[in-house]
């Protein structure tokens, strides 16, 4: 069943040269990336981005670490892809997630600020749709 989901390379897998070792985790498990672009989204970009979210405590310092700088967004396709992509993310924490993907790789968590965890991942079709149309408008 082919999809697309929406992967965004966060400001800290930016700051630290790790785009193309996204990409090439994408590539390798067969997945397709469609369209590309660098973004510096704004306040009210991420509010919609994370609607459901914008009233949780981390809130604050989830939108100070998405605004300290570019980041990538990828359209991403390929069979069962949402799912897919998020078992190659690993889970939100980087302390916890699993070695061998993404966020248990690579992610920083330093306690105190923002979870710096590299990726974010559509975590569901309607997600994804809803996404896409906010980040390639
Ligand atoms: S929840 O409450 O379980 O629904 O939240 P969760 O799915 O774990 O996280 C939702 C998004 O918020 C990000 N997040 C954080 N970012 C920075 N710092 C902290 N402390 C933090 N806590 C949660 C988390 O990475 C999810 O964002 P995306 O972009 O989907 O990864």
């Amino acid at each position: 069943m082919t999809e697309q989901t929406l992967v965004l390379v966060k400001p800290d897998g930016v700051r630290r040269n790790l785009i193309g070792e996204v990409i090439a985790r994408i590539e390798r498990k067969g997945y397709s990336i469609v369209d590309l672009k660098f973004v510096q989204p704004n306040e009210s970009l991420l509010r919609e981005h994370y609607e459901e979210h914008v009233d949780k405590p981390f809130f604050p310092s989830l939108l100070e670490f998405m605004m300290s700088g570019p980041m990538v967004a990828i359209r991403v396709e390929g069979d069962r892809v949402v799912e897919g992509f998020r078992s190659l993310a690993g889970e939100t924490n980087p302390t916890t997630a699993a070695p061998g993907t993404i966020r248990g790789d690579l992610g920083r968590d330093w306690g105190t600020a923002a979870i710096e965890n590299v990726v974010h991942g559509s975590d569901s079709t309607l997600s994804a749709e809803r996404e896409l149309a906010i980040w390639f408008k």
